[in-house]
């Protein structure tokens, strides 16, 4: 069974508690937060306000997912108002160890990301460092995108490798993600599905939650 993690981005932001206390209702597992800086991908979401004011009233899993150039500045920010995963971008940082370590040090599971055209090998080297790898499976960016299959290549590089060397981190898949293709990803070994469009577009939640996560 793979844990379900809606992402804020396609809630409708003035609705946006309503919004997430139904998915928790609904049986989502972890939160999905969408950070962009109009920098490292052409849009602008939102900061750690948003995590700040929502932390109080759920109990789900605070997901953060940076999609920041050299975000160092904010990884404090993020670990003060309760993340518990926060997730980096190899493409958006010169001193990854270092980024990954000050996670680490600030009491966060590591989580680590690449885009749809960055080869998975790369990562080889920090694969002993992190709790998570995030794969993207559209270009960070916008909600709403279809999922690019050749992604699957790099996932079954990181589930793959997982069991060659023993490591423990979670798989996670963000863009392009939706019932019709959960079970693929999740017989592929991934653990954490994130879906943003195919969460919050549906008019049940219950109902898409429970086909995503393959319950009877
Ligand atoms: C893309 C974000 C995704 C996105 C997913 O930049 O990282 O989390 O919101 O949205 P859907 O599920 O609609 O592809
Ligand atoms: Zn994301």
């Amino acid at each position: 069974m793979s844990l379900i993690a809606p992402s804020i981005l396609s809630a409708d932001f003035a609705y946006l508690m309503e919004d997430i206390k139904e998915v928790e209702y609904a049986g989502a597992d972890w939160l999905h937060f969408d950070v962009m800086d109009g920098q490292f991908v052409p849009n602008i979401s939102f900061g750690y306000k948003v995590l700040e004011d929502i932390k109080p009233y759920t109990d789900m899993v605070m997901d953060v997912h940076l999609m920041v150039l050299e975000p160092d500045h904010l990884i404090p920010e993020f670990a003060k108002r309760g993340a518990d995963y926060i997730t980096v971008h190899y493409e958006a940082i010169d001193d990854l160890s270092a980024t990954l370590e000050l996670i680490r040090s600030l009491g966060c599971k590591v989580g680590l990301s690449l885009n749809p055209d960055t080869d998975p090998h790369l990562l080889k080297p920090y694969l002993s460092q992190i709790d998570l790898i995030l794969v993207m499976s559209v270009f960070p960016g916008f909600g709403g995108q279809s999922f690019i299959e050749s992604t699957m290549e790099s996932t079954a590089y990181f589930v793959e490798q997982r069991q060659l060397h023993g490591y423990s981190y979670l798989v996670e898949m963000d863009g392009g993600v939706s019932p019709a293709n959960a079970l693929r990803l999740r017989d592929a070994g991934v653990d954490v599905l994130v879906a943003g469009s195919a969460i919050f577009g549906a008019d049940d939640y219950v109902e898409v939650i429970r086909q995503m996560k393959g319950n009877k």
